[in-house]
């Protein structure tokens, strides 16, 4: 079987990782992560999300930390909008591309974004419209791919539904996500499938959040599928506050410790991308949740 040599990896930690977290991280903290995690060589950075600040209080300073980061050329910047005013006050930050984030639950969509899936695309249809007439690339998310907390197990064909929806609307690229980590690697290479009958391999992600510690098997899963786009996050940061008892995504050091223990290329420097994730942990007071970064760093004690 033929894994895709090379892997490209979107770091959403600054977003997906620290939207869950209770107490304020500064933005300034922020924008020091991003700057550590573009010198380790991410090139996709999920930097924030335009959302109501009222539902998910620590990204109110999307504006001042989009504002703050230091540009590395090469480097693609995206945030989340879920409609037309989080889109606009986007636009004005600048961002390379635009993620809209509907899921393949009923149940989850409502508690996330307020609405039914239906709704949530006519509100993203001309969010996608605006975002590709400013020439910004639009992404995205479905989330609970795998399996929802209020519904329960989510058949493939419910990710194929909302990715033809996405399709239908002009959304160029789709992240499979599993919200609350419950995937196994069977299960989640039916729900890629399901995206990939409507878009080609070159348009699909995973997003494994690692709640049940599945998240490696679930990847190296997708890439036998030769899906080679990964969003994860740094020291494993995170959860989304709508999915209770969800953890982090997976660790971005776990996984390219893996992809590089197999020979495929990330372009990623694993000690400035561990050095990125024991900032951010020493600011929030704990270790990382990462197994190969504290091995690691245990090492370097020597
Ligand atoms: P709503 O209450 O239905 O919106 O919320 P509304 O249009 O009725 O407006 C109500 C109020 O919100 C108004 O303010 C609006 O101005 C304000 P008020 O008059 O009451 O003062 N508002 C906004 N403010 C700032 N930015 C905006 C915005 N829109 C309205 N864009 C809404 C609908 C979508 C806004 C709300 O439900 C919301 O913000 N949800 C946040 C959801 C979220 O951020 N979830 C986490 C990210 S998704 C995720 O983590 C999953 C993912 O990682 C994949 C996976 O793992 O599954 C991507
Ligand atoms: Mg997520």
């Amino acid at each position: 079987m033929q894994l895709p040599a090379r892997v490209k990896l979107v770091e959403v930690g600054p977003r997906d990782g620290l939207q869950n977290e209770k107490a304020p991280v500064p933005a300034a903290v922020k924008v020091e992560l991003v700057h550590r995690l573009q010198s380790a060589g991410l090139t996709e950075i999920e930097v924030t999300s335009f959302v109501s600040p009222k539902w998910v209080p620590q990204m109110a300073d999307n504006a001042e930390v989009m504002a703050a980061i230091q540009r590395k050329p090469g480097v693609r910047y995206s945030v989340l909008t879920p409609n037309l005013q989080g889109f606009e006050a986007a636009l004005r930050a600048q961002p390379d591309e635009i993620v809209v984030f509907g899921a393949a639950s009923e149940a989850f969509s409502q508690k996330n974004i307020n609405c039914s899936i239906e709704e949530s695309i006519a509100r993203f249809h001309p969010v996608v419209q605006a975002a590709v007439a400013a020439g910004k690339a639009v992404r995205g998310a479905i989330s609970c791919s795998v399996g929802c907390p209020y519904e329960g197990e989510i058949a493939p064909e419910r990710v194929e539904q909302v990715a033809r929806l996405m399709h239908g609307i002009g959304v160029q690229h789709v992240g499979v996500a599993d919200t609350i980590g419950i995937g196994t690697p069977r299960k989640v290479q039916r729900a890629l499938e399901a995206a990939l009958r409507v878009y080609s391999l070159e348009q699909v992600s995973g997003h494994f959040h690692d709640t049940y510690g599945m998240a490696l098997a679930n990847t190296l899963a997708s890439l036998e599928l030769g899906v080679w786009q990964f969003d994860t996050s740094v020291a494993g940061l995170g959860g989304c506050p709508y999915a209770k008892g969800a953890t982090g995504n997976v660790a971005t050091e776990d996984v390219v410790y893996l992809l590089h223990g197999m020979g495929i290329e990330t372009g990623i420097d694993l000690d400035l991308l561990i050095d990125a994730g024991k900032f951010i942990s020493d600011f929030l007071g704990r270790k990382p949740h990462s197994r190969a970064a504290n091995a690691l760093l245990t090492k370097r004690l020597g």
